[in-house]
């Protein structure tokens, strides 16, 4: 089959079913409790109508932005995705490249299977670094000095992982890290060849940031004990403040969605703030982000730079976004799920997806650049 075959996010997402374990697949596509929130994510988009106007001439266009000094050839990136080679080997340097390679950013997760060292080098100008604060706090600062020794700009903290979340699909699969290699573990590999063989040729995923830290403490655990050792209930303000002092680049909070929290990231003196809900894998009762957007943007007012993901599959749930108030868009899951159907291309094919969208849908609403989107062009605005 060839990438051309693939024409949505969906249909990746079912081809890399068919080549991913179980456990791995459901990691990835999994949520929190019922997945409502998931779904609220997705409906939240749909619910959007856009306000077409035509009689303009729309021959030129492009879809460049500029955050933080850096102009980007699109108007997404890569999220974070924690233990990404687990879902297919080289997913992380895979995708560093790409964004390298067609000038978008890329996330790496602070639970990567990749190190700090080895995506800087492949994507020096375009890799941001998010961290969770773990409650031991020196590696938190620990990992800070790490990013900025690479020469990493922006951080991006995230605040939405007080403690793990109820992961029905982890808990039924027994996930454990390294994982187990129990009778129904081994069958659900062998059906998969292709991954079974990269992932021998690569190695046992592990999480290769921390590893330095928790891996014995993690080890053998359940996912949700090992997320634990990562995360901390403690973090508060002035922790926050004490992380904003310490990072010289641009710093970014993700996971804020109410205008209070967004007044916080202010007061702490954010730069900018990711609503986000972590893909529907937190708070299963937590609004979409799409719903949550409007608030942030106005509460956080002039001088924040706001940006969003979770659930974002289409080109047109980008340009919704920036309608409301975004200046960027990110997705995690769309682009693993390229890679875990595709192999080292599906990233590519992803963002050409994302970005042919896009420019259809500019040119279908009467714009040239992302920079004339504004609530005009929504329905019922
Ligand atoms: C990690 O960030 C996760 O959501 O599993």
């Amino acid at each position: 089959m060839k990438a051309t075959d693939f024409l949505t996010i969906d249909d990746l997402r079912a081809r890399a079913k068919k080549r991913i374990p179980k456990l791995a697949f459901d990691y990835l596509d999994g949520g929190a409790g019922n997945e409502a929130n998931i779904a609220r994510n997705r409906q939240g988009f749909t619910d959007i109508v856009l306000c077409p106007e035509y009689m303009r001439d729309v021959t030129e266009r492009n879809q460049k932005v500029t955050i933080f000094g850096h102009t980007y050839d699109a108007p997404i990136g890569v999220s974070p995705v924690g233990l990404a080679n687990l879902i297919w080997p080289k997913v992380d340097t895979y995708l560093a490249t790409m964004a390298r390679e067609r000038n978008i950013p890329y996330t790496l997760s602070a639970v990567s299977t990749s190190s700090i060292e080895q995506i800087a080098e492949i994507a020096p100008d375009h890799a941001w670094f998010q961290l969770y604060v773990p409650g031991q706090e020196y590696i938190c600062f620990e990992l800070l000095k790490r990013a900025k020794a690479t020469g990493m700009n922006v951080l991006v903290v995230t605040v939405d992982i007080p403690i793990p979340s109820r992961r029905l699909r982890d808990l039924r699969n027994d996930f454990t890290m390294p994982f187990k290699m129990t009778p129904k573990n081994i069958w659900d590999i062998a059906r998969k060849p292709n991954w079974a063989l990269a992932t021998l040729v690569n190695g046992k995923p592990r999480f290769e940031n921390m590893a330095p830290y928790i891996d014995d403490a993690a080890a053998g655990k359940s996912l949700n004990a090992a997320q634990a050792l990562q995360v901390s209930p403690k973090l508060d303000k002035d922790l926050m403040r004490r992380i904003r002092a310490d990072w010289d680049g641009p710093m970014l909070i993700k996971g804020a969605l109410s205008a209070k929290s967004a007044e916080t990231a202010k007061r702490i003196g954010a730069d900018g703030i990711i609503v986000s809900n972590h893909g529907g894998r937190q708070l299963d009762s937590a609004p979409s982000t799409i719903e949550a957007l409007p608030r942030v943007v106005e509460a956080a007012g002039d001088g924040m730079t706001i940006m969003l993901d979770s659930g974002v599959r289409t080109g047109s749930d980008i340009i919704k976004a920036f309608c409301l108030g975004a200046e960027f868009v990110f997705s995690g899951r769309s682009f693993v799920f390229g890679v875990g159907a595709l192999g080292e291309a599906g990233g590519q094919h992803v963002l050409d997806m994302f970005a042919t969208e896009v420019d259809i849908t500019l040119a279908q609403i009467g714009c040239t650049t992302m920079a004339e989107l504004n609530s005009d062009y929504l329905w019922d605005s």
